[in-house]
């Protein structure tokens, strides 16, 4: 059985001459068991007809934003949400413009706008509009939010004109759905630690000291590599998002509780320590709530160094993971720091990010990290936190595949 199987796309189709390629995507796509619901532009219409599209994906074709009847039968909102891709082809240089600004004029753009659903284009214009600063620029801004894309082919156009901006062929595109809807095993039998979150080192049974961190990093590198068909231990500190799913998760408060949870899940085929640890816990916390009282001085607190966790893994001997990777949050001299963290915690990688508050990376859903491996410095440009993840799981499919 196909792992398209009982999946839902709906498709965007936009007004380029390349529609004329749409019906055999839906065929592709219906032969796999993959259902698809098509929703046709305006300009869409000049090229393809509803009735083509409604024979092939035997189902409903929407075009109209203010038509009641869609709206009583299936609001906009819903028709993106009961899908698990939105595919928008062809990608016209329009419908990216439109994606990229924001605009929600059509039913078409409204569901770009309103789908918390992964989104995957497949431009097709010709050469020059695609060559065009304003299409290249709407393209990046969309790769930065997480829009995947793929082509355009280069070759002869409809216009008479030779270069890139011919719509992927049909094959392709269905290759690309299922490398985002089932993505192929390359870490079945690898188990997978990784460690995610802050950690909370009490001061007393109400206070403690924490820091910004939101796990979302971490938690997204951990669903990728399940993603990948790795079983996945996640040791993680208290954190105010979802468990992602697949993954079996060790819920931990402290830095040394995280250690205990970590070596408990040992051996482990790779370790991402993606947690911001504390670096230190108070020696002498309070078993009772600290009161204030007047004329009685402020309390201070004495700190000792927790453990690194990090760096006991990858000293951990015949348990040592094969691959392990750290993270390096720096505000300052963010290269020279990273690479002295590989040396001095005896990892194999380090993800290296700017945390300086200009960067907003720190609680926010973007990062920009870089590689620092033995071997050099990869620049990664600025994405989501989860492409982010799903580039560190690849990476360590091609090291443990
Ligand atoms: O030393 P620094 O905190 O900058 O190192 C960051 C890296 O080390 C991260 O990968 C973090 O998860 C890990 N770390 C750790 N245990 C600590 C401190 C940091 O695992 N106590």
């Amino acid at each position: 059985m196909s792992g398209l199987s009982g999946k839902r796309v709906l498709l965007i189709v936009a007004g380029g001459i390349a529609a004329f390629k749409v019906p055999e995507l839906i065929r592709l796509l219906r032969g796999k068991g993959c259902g698809v619901t098509c929703v046709l532009t305006e300009a869409g219409r000049q090229f393809v007809t509803p009735l083509t599209l409604q024979a092939l994906s035997e189902a409903k074709v929407y075009g109209d934003l203010f038509s009641l009847t869609d709206e009583s039968e299936m609001g906009h909102i819903q028709l993106s949400r009961s899908a698990d891709l939105v595919v928008v082809a062809p990608a016209t240089a329009d419908i990216l413009a439109k994606m990229a600004a924001g605009l929600a004029g059509d039913l078409a753009s409204t569901l770009l706008l309103a789908t918390d659903k992964p989104v995957l284009v497949a431009p097709a214009m010709n050469v020059r509009m695609w060559l065009h600063a304003a299409t290249q620029a709407n393209l990046a801004l969309l790769a930065a939010r997480g829009v995947r894309s793929i082509g355009p082919d280069e070759g002869a156009m409809a216009c008479h004109e030779f270069g890139p901006g011919r719509m992927s062929e049909p094959p392709a595109i269905l290759a690309a759905i299922e490398r985002l809807l089932d993505p192929p095993q390359l870490l079945k039998g690898r188990h997978a630690l990784v460690t995610s979150g802050p950690t909370h080192e009490p001061i007393d049974p109400v206070r403690y000291i924490a820091n910004r961190s939101s796990g979302r990093q971490g938690h997204a590198i951990a669903a990728a590599l399940a993603a990948l068909g790795a079983r996945v231990t996640l040791v993680s500190g208290p954190v105010g998002i979802a468990d992602p799913a697949g993954v079996s998760v060790r819920k931990v408060e402290t830095a040394e509780e995280m250690l205990a949870a970590c070596r408990a899940a040992l051996p482990a085929d790779v370790a991402v320590c993606a947690a911001a640890v504390a670096d230190w816990r108070v020696a002498n916390a309070s078993g009772g709530k600290i009161k204030k009282r007047p004329g009685v001085a402020a309390p201070t607190f004495e700190l000792v160094a927790n453990p690194d966790i990090l760096a006991t893994l990858a000293a951990a001997g015949p348990q040592r993971p094969r691959l392990v990777v750290g993270f390096a949050a720096e505000t300052d001299d963010l290269l020279a720091n990273a690479q002295a963290k590989l040396a001095r915690k005896g990892c194999d990688w380090i993800v290296a990010n700017d945390v300086s508050p200009a960067s907003g990376i720190m609680g926010g859903d973007e990062n920009a990290v870089h590689l620092v491996t033995a071997t050099g410095v990869e620049d990664w440009p600025r994405m989501p936190k989860q492409l982010v993840a799903e580039r560190i799981a690849a990476r360590i499919a091609d090291v443990l595949a």
